[in-house]
Formats: C-alpha cells, structure tokens, sequence
C-alpha cells in the first residue's frame, strides 16, 4: 500500500514538472594519494582532534547534545563557533579544524552537534532516520551552548561562527536572533533554498507541501519519498555511493572519512547529500526554515560580517536562495561571496585546490576585525 501511494505521488509530481537528475562520474585519485591522506589523519590529525575536551549539555526538552573543545596553545580572548550541516559529525571536520589551528593559533574552537545527529541524543527511535520537530530547537540549542559553555568559559573579546549548510542556516538564524553575541559569520554553502535530488527533482514549493502534506496525515516520523535506508548503510569503496550523495570531488577525502565512519555507524542519522534518511518532518522544518531565514523582515536583522563560500556545482542547496540572503541581508556590516566554479557542496571536504583557498580565506578574514 505504501509503495503504491509513492508510486502514485511520483507519477503527480511527474506532471507537476518534476525531472531526474543526472549525477556526473567522477575521477578517483590514485592510491598512493589516498593513502598519504591516511597516513596524515592517522597520524597527525587524529592524535591531535583526540586531545580535545569533550562534553555535554542538556538542550530543548533535556535531548543530550555533545561537544568538543580546541583550546588554542596560550590563553585566548576569541573564539571560532563551528556548526556542521545535515546527517554529519565533528569528526568529519577534523582536518580542516587541524588546519584551521596552524592558520589561527590564537582562537579556542568550539563545535557542537545537532540534536538527532552524531553522538548527540535523539528524537525518535529511529535513531538512523534524520528528524526534528521544530527547527528552531537547533538555534535554541546553539544559544545554550553559547550562554552555558562558550561565554561561561571565558569572557570573550571575538567570536565567530564557521558553519556549512544546515549549520549554516542555524547560524543565519542565529545571527538575526542575538546580535551581540558574535562579531562575524562564515557560511560555506549556506543551505537557504533545498535542492531535491531524489527521487526527482522539484521546485521547493512543491517538494515543500508534499512534505507538508505527510507531516499532516502523521508521517512526519517516516521517510520521506525515496530515502529508503540502503542495504550498505557505509561503503568507503564504493565509487558509486561517492558519486551519488555529490557532495565532494575529493575521492580521497570521501573514502578516508568512510573508512571512519564504517566503524562508527551509531553516529548516523541519514546517508550524505540526503541519499537516504530523511524524514517528512525534518524536510519540512528545513524547507521553512530557509523560506523564513532568507526573507527580508528577517535577513535585515544580521549586522555581523558575512564570508560566504558558494558551491557552483552544488546539487543539495541552491545558489538563488544563497542570493536572496545577499540581497536581503543590507544591514550586514559586509557582505563577501566568494564562489568555486567546479566545487561540490562540501567545500571544507574538497580537493586540496578548493580546500585551502577555504582556509586562507577563512584566515584572512578572521584576520580582518
Ligand atoms: C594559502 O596560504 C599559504 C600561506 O600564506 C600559501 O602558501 C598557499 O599558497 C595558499 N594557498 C592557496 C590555495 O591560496
């Protein structure tokens, strides 16, 4: 019956001008560059990411989220927020935080993880299903984690917020509610309009009501059309799931974060660039979450600088809703796009040409205020 009734809503989405999406294929890189790759993380960045702090705090309706802190060699008085984006974890930043630190020695980093994602608590008992009941309870979170770890700690002179996507998102939000909290945000592939990719491609009013829709007649706990669980959740082979979830070009970094992820299957909740694990409801909190982020009434409110990294292949969120925000956002002390031609979603995870332009801009920027 349920397989019928997606059946059926595929074919009315068929007509309302749906298409499928060609994914590219992509150029592995050679062994011997994969394993210095490897040989670099398990030996220098791993030990290093190890060291952290690590803790708790008791967000929206006492879910558990999980943190980890970096503090920098000498005492500091800034700080770098890190915020990660949909169905990711800490882990994943591990090199770009490791790099971050040679650029910037002098910041603490803080970085926590979404509720329902990673090792933080979960929502419903899928714990492999990505789900949120209100959006705004991941903002709420990240003003807890301000208020009660990272201002706690110390009374900062700085601090600012690097976050990709989702994270991003969080962090636009975050902007527009508490002004005085932080003096300048980076948002790499901001997620302010929701491509879909599965099982077809839609116009987010569309893909927005149908989530709507679900949510009403009391699938917002269920999957959402076409993110069926795979029989291989984790595959650091497989080309074909690399090439699927497009979110880097960077084969190396891909398989080597895999091989990470294989061993720690408990901190999933989706399949990345959404291929799998979403839920209705959390689709349509996210959907209206960058309906309203992006908006005028709500963009004018941010008055921190913005850097802003653009994807210009990105398949997961899209370049107009990123635009709009530009636009809108006029009351921002500055506003920077720098945008990557041939760059996939994840640009932190990127090859090394796009990467490091990333950190060094990411540096030059910190270095301006
Ligand atoms: C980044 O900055 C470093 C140090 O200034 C420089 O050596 C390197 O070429 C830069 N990389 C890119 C891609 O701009």
């Amino acid at each position: 019956m349920a397989q019928f009734l997606d059946a059926l809503i595929v074919c009315v989405l068929t007509l309302l001008g749906g298409e499928e999406v060609q994914i590219p294929s992509l150029k592995q890189d050679p062994p011997a560059e994969v394993d210095a790759h490897r040989q670099r993380m398990q030996n220098t960045v791993y030990p290093w990411y190890d060291l952290s702090e690590t803790g708790t705090f008791s967000g929206v309706g006492d879910v558990t989220i999980n943190y980890r802190i970096f503090p920098s060699a000498a005492p500091s008085n800034m700080a770098l927020f890190f915020l990660h984006g949909a169905s990711e974890v800490m882990d994943k930043y591990a090199e770009f935080l490791y790099d971050i630190r040679q650029l910037q020695p002098g910041y603490d980093i803080y970085f926590m993880e979404h509720r329902g994602m990673g090792s933080s608590g979960r929502l419903i008992s899928e714990s492999k299903y990505l789900y949120v009941d209100d959006f705004d309870n991941y903002v709420r979170d990240a003003k807890t984690f301000y208020d009660t770890v990272i201002s706690a700690n110390n009374a900062y002179f700085k601090v600012f917020i690097w976050a990709h996507s989702l994270g991003a998102a969080v962090a636009t939000s975050y902007a527009q509610k508490y002004r005085n909290d932080i003096q300048g945000l980076v948002i790499s592939s901001p997620m302010m309009e929701i491509l879909t990719k599965f099982p077809l491609s839609l116009d987010e009013d569309v893909a927005y009501t149908t989530t709507c829709a679900s949510t009403l007649i009391g699938q917002g706990e269920q999957l959402a059309l076409g993110q069926e669980l795979p029989d291989t959740l984790v595959d650091p082979t497989s080309k074909e799931s690399w090439e699927r979830e497009t979110v880097t070009t960077s084969w190396k970094r891909w398989t080597v974060f895999q091989e990470l992820l294989v061993n720690n299957q408990d901190w999933l909740a989706g399949g990345g660039g959404s291929t799998w694990g979403s839920t209705n409801g959390f689709a349509k909190e996210a959907y209206s979450a960058t309906f309203s982020i992006r908006k005028r009434k709500n963009a004018r409110r941010i008055t921190a600088p913005i850097l802003m990294f653009q994807a210009g292949k990105d398949f997961i969120v899209g370049a107009e809703g990123q635009n709009t925000l530009k636009k809108n956002a006029r009351n921002a002390r500055s506003f920077t796009v720098v945008e990557f031609e041939d760059g996939y979603h994840e640009l932190y995870l990127e090859k090394d040409r796009i990467r490091d332009q990333v950190l060094n801009l990411t540096s030059n920027f910190l270095d301006t205020f």
